[in-house]
């Protein structure tokens, strides 16, 4: 029987610089699903590839003193090494240069205009040249492009139009005929909207620059890059050309994912073409977020935060980076980037529950069974528990990603690790390990340990696809239990496995020296005129002397601890509730290597008050504790028992 065929496709990529973490986003996003239906046993077909006809890389390449196509050559090798790098197992790769694709646009450019689809007008508006995008008057924002906020300017030609205008109620009907065809929700409202308040024609040719695609048989004018661009996604199948048949095997695509700013041109423009060319329509297109960068700007250049993505993975390997961009924004919405988030994730997640889980499961198979997993034997009511939980999370995993909320999925795995490193903690099998009468019992808590690890090693290939291998690995599990139709199903591990120990998979980070290396490498955040400030000037040998008045602007108080709480997935970080003498405050404090909570509820501390608020993993620390650092690892917290909350120390 046939696989049936699942096709997905990102945005192909302006190759106007080079790929930033914001464009790694989507096609990891993209990379995750193609996988995803790759182990369900479709048959799939994943597409990214590179936009690069317009003005702006004209320009660009100008600039540069080259031509257009050896500038394009040059991004363009960036952007597919960066794939490599990430593991993205995309199918094929366009280029809007190739060949095949320039005249699969002129034929379909042709055959639009032979329809009567297309028609030769004159074209007056205001242009914004970094969008490549008219605009009417009204749809200005402040006098500028409503798109990107810049400058637009007046301009005129003779061009030819598509008559976008006719599909406004087929449109309509499209979304409501198929609901889900936007996704998500709230970016169908803004179409309808945008669809409501009048389509106008769409210029479809430019002839105020050369680079791009020519109308053949006016070729004074350049097909206008959108229209080259969208028609990608069936050019790439061969449509158009000699051989189709992948076209005819694919198409309609399932899913287009792109970023939300260009969902318009994907949910009007895109199937009105299709439209006038009686071809299918995609299944469904779906709008992301946006990756943020600390001050809540969308990407473009660092603002403060290590985003170069081969740094990243230099630094954290790929399957960290995959695992963070995957699990901490809900597609569909904006997120930030920060790498406090992302050290966070690495060490709570990746570190401590997975990786642990897998090192504890091996090292004490290896204890206590010499390695070989033994058979399930005596089992208790904690172990029905686990298997239910394993066996139905196949189920929960396949219901995310139908939605394509793949940061559900894994949070469903998670829950699955935490039970399990749960389970370990309620078994006890260092107690068990102690008594040879419980041999039988403790052979039973490791085959649950390792058949639980063979099940979430299946679910996780997707998304850290380095990671699953590893694991599978140390189980001693071969192909023949790990595809997807073992994954709902208990007890596939042969007792006689041999367990080998790997390397630690995601090895801890040291959060506080880490910032401090990153921040190293971050291009210059300081403003030039303050950089300079500081040129020439002498740097002082230990700390630098300060006068009383600098000492006076710390506000030292005494205040009472209240309560005091771990964090979760912070380990080294303690939440503290404190009465300073005129209200309660939160602070939080790297000192759990230290202290436990109850060590100090009730003492009195000295209290940093005037410190700038810091949100540290999720909480708002509103000042410092302070604390001496007596050596050899040993930190003790200043007390000042007996002495009244919000008394001022100086
Ligand atoms: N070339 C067009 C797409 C044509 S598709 C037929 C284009 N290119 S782009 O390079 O500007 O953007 C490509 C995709 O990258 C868009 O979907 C955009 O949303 C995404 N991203 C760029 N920066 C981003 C973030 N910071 N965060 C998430 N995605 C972002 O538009």
């Amino acid at each position: 029987m046939e696989k049936k065929t699942f096709y997905i496709t990102t945005p192909i990529y302006y190759p106007s610089g080079q790929p930033h973490i914001g464009h790694s986003y989507c096609t990891v996003a993209s990379d995750a699903i193609a996988r995803y239906k790759r182990l369900q046993g479709y048959d799939v077909m994943f597409l990214t590839g590179t936009d690069e006809h317009g003005q702006k890389i004209e320009n660009n390449a100008k600039k540069e003193g080259v031509t257009p196509k050896e500038y394009v050559d040059k991004v363009v090798e960036g952007f597919r090494n960066l794939w490599k790098l990430l593991d993205i197992s995309n199918d094929r790769f366009i280029r809007t240069t190739d060949d095949y694709h320039e005249k699969a646009v002129q034929k379909i450019f042709r055959a639009l205009y032979e329809k009567g689809e297309i028609y030769k007008g004159k074209y007056e508006g205001w242009y914004c040249t970094p969008c490549e995008a008219f605009w009417t008057e009204t749809q200005l924002k402040d006098g500028k492009c409503p798109d990107c906020g810049r400058e637009v300017k007046w301009a005129e030609e003779e061009a030819y139009f598509f008559r976008l205008s006719n599909y406004a109620d087929r449109l309509l009907k499209l979304y409501e005929d198929q609901p889900d065809f936007i996704q998500p929700e709230s970016r169908k409202n803004e179409m309808i909207q945008f669809i409501k308040s009048g389509l106008n024609d769409l210029c479809v040719s430019r002839t105020s620059f050369s680079w791009g695609i020519p109308v053949d048989f006016d070729p004074k004018h350049v097909v206008y890059v959108w229209l080259d661009a969208l028609t990608n996604y069936i050019t790439a199948m061969g449509y158009g050309s000699d051989d189709d048949s992948d076209y005819r095997k694919y198409w309609p695509a399932d899913v287009h994912f792109v970023g939300k700013e260009i969902v318009r041109f994907h949910t009007i423009i895109w199937p009105a073409i299709l439209m006038a060319m009686d071809l299918p329509l995609p299944k469904q297109v779906y709008g992301h977020g946006w990756l943020l960068f600390g001050d809540g700007s969308k990407m473009s250049k660092s603002k403060g935060n290590v985003v170069d993505p081969v740094v990243l993975c230099d630094r954290y390997g790929v399957d960290a980076i995959r695992y963070f961009l995957l699990r901490e924004i809900p597609f569909g919405a904006d997120g930030n980037f920060t790498n406090e988030a992302l050290i966070s994730r690495i060490n709570s997640d990746l570190a401590n529950d997975l990786g642990n889980l897998v090192s504890r499961t091996t090292a004490m198979v290896g204890k206590y069974f010499g390695g070989v997993i033994p058979a399930e034997q005596e089992k208790a009511p904690v172990d029905d528990e686990l298997e239910r939980e394993v066996v139905s999370l196949r189920e929960k995993c396949d219901k995310a990603i139908d939605s394509y909320q793949f940061s559900n999925a894994l949070a469903e795995i998670w829950k699955v690790v935490a039970r399990t490193n749960k389970y370990i903690d309620e078994t006890a099998p260092w107690v068990l390990g102690k008594d040879e009468s419980q041999k039988a019992r403790l052979a039973s808590v490791m085959y649950h340990l390792c058949e639980t690890l063979r099940v979430i090693s299946i679910l996780i290939t997707p998304f850290v696809p380095n990671t699953a291998p590893k694991i599978q690995e140390q189980l001693g599990a071969g192909a023949a239990v790990l595809g997807y139709e073992n994954a709902a199903t208990w007890g596939l591990l042969p007792a006689d496995a041999v367990i080998t120990k790997g390397e630690t998979l995601f090895p801890r980070i040291d959060v506080d020296q880490e910032i401090e290396e990153l921040n190293q490498l971050i291009p210059s955040t300081v403003p030039a005129q303050e950089e300079k400030k500081d040129e020439g000037a002498q740097v002082p040998e230990g700390i630098a002397q300060i006068t009383i008045d600098d000492f006076m602007k710390v506000e030292l108080v005494v205040a009472k601890v209240l309560s005091c709480e771990h964090i979760k997935r912070a380990k080294k970080l303690l939440k503290f509730t404190l009465d300073d003498g005129a209200g309660e405050r939160t602070v939080v404090s790297g000192i759990a290597k230290w202290y436990q909570p109850e060590d100090l509820i009730g003492h009195s501390i000295v209290l940093v008050k005037n410190l700038k608020p810091v949100v540290l993993c999720g909480v708002e620390s509103q000042g410092m504790i302070l604390s001496a650092d007596c050596g050899e690892d040993t930190v003790r917290v200043l007390l000042m028992d007996g002495i009244p909350a919000g008394s001022r120390i100086h």
